[in-house]
């Protein structure tokens, strides 16, 4: 078979440029323009990456049109039914479900590292006592860098890479229910070894010293579900600053929590906190069809948090498993009587046979069950995005251990320059400002 190329020209002087066509195992092929500088002189013009696949991965392929979601080959609505958050862990990690004897192993790995340095445990008290959970989980995932430091971790062997990788998802649940601890004023809750991971986090979570919290089988489900259909999705930002970061061979602790950072924005990891938001400020199901109508509005602002997606334009395969799950949950702990769920469900059945909503195709997505199943779990919007972070750490540290393992290049992109060309300097006496400058003392 011939080999496949695409033929570029210039039309400013006719060159015709050729680059290979790679083919990938699904998904839309990619033209290969790692010569592009080097055989035309220019840059390729891509902000937001809109265009560009950054690098060659095994690991999850999502086809927004189709609404499909795989994981290592495996839809996501298979996993999430049939499987727990370890396997998908597992899965993530080494490219198969594992078998019974490997998933033991793994679980016993995971729960004996679940733990804390005592010492890491006092970074909490730096902390403002009203600081949002996510700078405490910014600053604290960073602070484990200082635990496990290269010069003990040689984080370019198969060994020292399995450490990053088992200590971060072990700890994390742990760190996070600290944070949201911290936040109320408890004391911290040690993790207990003989729960699963979801059981255990909400253990951390919810229990107090005079009280232990028995979760009910609806809230764990919940949870595991939810974590699974958070665990990875492709080469988003949280993901892509994760691999940015550690291209440069930055110690895998400290490039999660860039990771971490990056997740923190509204366009990304706040979008469930904005579905609570919204349906406090609708406040009643007599409002509703107003705010419908100012959704529906193009030269209002307003837009139904927690509906449409950006990538998938069919449905969100991830939001179709969690609403069960959802529902379940509202269900068992008599939450459908809560007038916030209440006003939730209703919305949800009002906007699902509308006809703008349906020609639009814009149906509820994972953001808007997920923040349901956190309000309904007890948690407040400020914990939201950190358990988006928990679920995240998985897909995060996968994608940094597949891109160590492959030929990495630091990550080093160029600009379109539109700045000052080169001028000559001028001395202070003889400058003239044109802008004031705005900082003042008191800013
Ligand atoms: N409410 C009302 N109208 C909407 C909504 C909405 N939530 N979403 C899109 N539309 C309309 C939009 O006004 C536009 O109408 P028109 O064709 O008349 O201009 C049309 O649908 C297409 O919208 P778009 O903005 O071009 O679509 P997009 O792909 O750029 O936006 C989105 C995707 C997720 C930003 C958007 O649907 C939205 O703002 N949704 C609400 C916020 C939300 O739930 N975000 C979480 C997404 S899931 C995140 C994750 O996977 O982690």
């Amino acid at each position: 078979m011939s080999k496949k190329t695409l033929t570029i020209t210039d039309n400013r002087n006719g060159n015709l440029y050729e680059f290979d066509i790679k083919k990938g195992s699904c998904g839309p092929d990619v033209a290969d323009l790692t010569s592009f500088y080097e055989k035309t002189g220019m840059f390729v013009y891509d902000p937001g990456f809109k265009s560009t696949a950054s690098c060659s991965s095994e690991i999850t392929f999502i086809d927004g049109e189709k609404g499909v979601l795989l994981h290592r080959g495996y839809e996501i609505e298979e996993l999430a039914e049939k499987s727990d958050y370890y396997e998908v862990c597992y899965l993530l990690l080494n490219g198969d479900l594992p078998d019974n004897k490997n998933k033991e192993k793994f679980i016993n790995i995971l729960t004996h590292h679940t733990m804390l340095h005592e010492q890491i445990q006092r970074f909490y008290s730096g902390f403002r006592r009203d600081s949002h959970p996510m700078a405490v989980m910014v600053g604290i995932v960073g602070a484990l860098s200082s635990f496990y430091p290269e010069k003990t971790y040689d984080f370019s062997s198969e060994k020292g890479k399995w450490v990053a990788v088992s200590r971060l998802l072990a700890k994390i649940p742990t760190m996070a229910a600290m944070a949201y601890k911290y936040s109320l004023g408890q004391p911290f809750i040690y993790p207990k070894n003989n729960l699963s991971y979801s059981e255990n986090f909400l253990h951390m979570l919810f229990s107090t010293p005079c009280g232990e919290y028995k979760p009910s089988k609806a809230s764990i489900d919940a949870l595991d579900k939810l974590l699974i259909l958070h665990a990875d999705h492709e080469q988003n930002a949280s993901t892509s600053t994760v691999k940015i970061a550690g291209s440069s061979g930055a110690n895998p602790f400290a490039c999660v929590a860039a990771g971490v950072a990056s997740l923190w924005g509204p366009a990304h990891g706040g979008a469930n906190e904005s579905v609570i938001r919204m349906l406090n400020i609708i406040e009643h199901e007599q409002h509703i069809n107003k705010f419908l109508k100012k959704a529906k509005d193009p030269s209002d602002p307003f837009r139904l948090m927690g509906f449409g997606h950006r990538v998938y334009k069919s449905h969100d395969p991830r939001a179709n498993v969690l609403r069960k799950y959802c529902h379940n949950l509202l269900k068992e702990v008599d939450n459908f009587n809560v007038p916030l769920f209440k006003l939730a469900t209703k919305l949800e059945e009002i906007a699902l046979n509308d006809d703008y909503f349906i020609k639009k195709q814009l149906y509820p997505n994972v953001d808007f069950y997920s923040g349901i199943i956190l309000k309904a779990l007890g948690l407040p919007e400020s914990m939201f995005t950190v358990i988006f972070a928990v679920a995240r750490t998985v897909g995060w540290i996968s994608q940094w251990k597949e891109m160590t393992e492959s030929d990495n290049r630091i990550s080093r992109p160029r600009q379109l320059y539109n700045g000052k060309k080169t001028r000559k300097f001028v001395k202070i006496n003889d400058r003239k400002s044109k802008h004031e400058l705005f900082l003042d003392y008191n800013q």
